[in-house]
């Protein structure tokens, strides 16, 4: 009975959602692409990234980046929502991806940030430009492709030291980025009503400066004396 209103509840928030933005972002979608690394899709929820983001904490020098943007929930909200200098959507499947396309082209008008790029590639061979400071990741990729994420940033974050948000849902490597030293965990949000375990149904805030990158960074660059 708890859980056919807890689906209720989701569903109708979700038809408010869709209706309010008259889009279709709706589904959990397995395609062929999908695999233990590669997640398949589910659009978050639509209230997460504002409950662990908020508006006030956003400025218009801040550029986000959603890893895996399927069909464009998150991209959309943060668009919609927060005055960012620009918003881009990394999706790996074609039929997502044209479908956030088309949730674009009925939208754009009505966000508050115009400069919206959504890209349909792999995140593997997507470099990540050296202006994000916001990067989401609703659990969509996992293992070798999120550390590889983990190393393109901080390459990017050498060539333009900045402090980057990383907002997490369901963050199952959240060893390995902790592991990194080089990120602190700022926030920890849980879904409302959830029942799941850790880290299912919770968005975790973490931020880095990328001064550990810097300082290997800068060690390589000074030669050493010799005696
Ligand atoms: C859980 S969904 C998240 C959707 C969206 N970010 C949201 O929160 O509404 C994960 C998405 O990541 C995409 N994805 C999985 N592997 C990827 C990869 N290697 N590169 C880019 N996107 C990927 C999937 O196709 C899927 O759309």
């Amino acid at each position: 009975m708890a859980n056919a209103v807890k689906n209720a509840r989701r569903f109708l928030g979700e038809l408010l959602y869709e209706r309010r933005y008259r889009v279709q972002t709706n589904g959990n979608i397995i395609l062929d692409a999908h695999d233990a690394e590669n997640i398949f899709y589910i659009a978050m929820n639509w209230r997460q990234l504002r409950r662990a983001l908020p508006p006030r904490s956003v400025t218009r020098q801040d550029v986000f980046l959603d890893i895996g943007s399927g069909m464009g929930r998150a991209v959309l909200t943060a668009a919609a929502e927060y005055p960012f200098a620009r918003v881009i959507g990394v999706e790996l499947c074609r039929e997502l991806h044209e479908v956030a396309q088309r949730n674009l082209a009925t939208t754009r008008r009505r966000l508050r940030c115009r400069d919206v790029e959504l890209v349909c590639a792999d995140v593997r061979d997507y470099r990540i430009p050296d202006d994000v400071t916001v990067i989401f990741i609703n659990n969509s990729i996992r293992g070798s492709l999120f550390t590889g994420m983990l190393t393109d940033l901080s390459a990017s974050m050498k060539r333009n030291p900045r402090t980057v948000r990383l907002i997490y849902g369901n963050p199952l490597e959240e060893d390995a980025l902790l592991a990194s030293g080089e990120w602190r965990k700022v926030r920890t949000v849980m879904a409302r009503r959830s029942r799941s375990t850790w880290p299912y149904g919770a968005t975790c805030v973490y931020e880095t400066t990328g001064a550990q990158a810097q300082a290997e960074g800068q060690q390589a660059a000074t030669p050493r004396a010799t005696a």
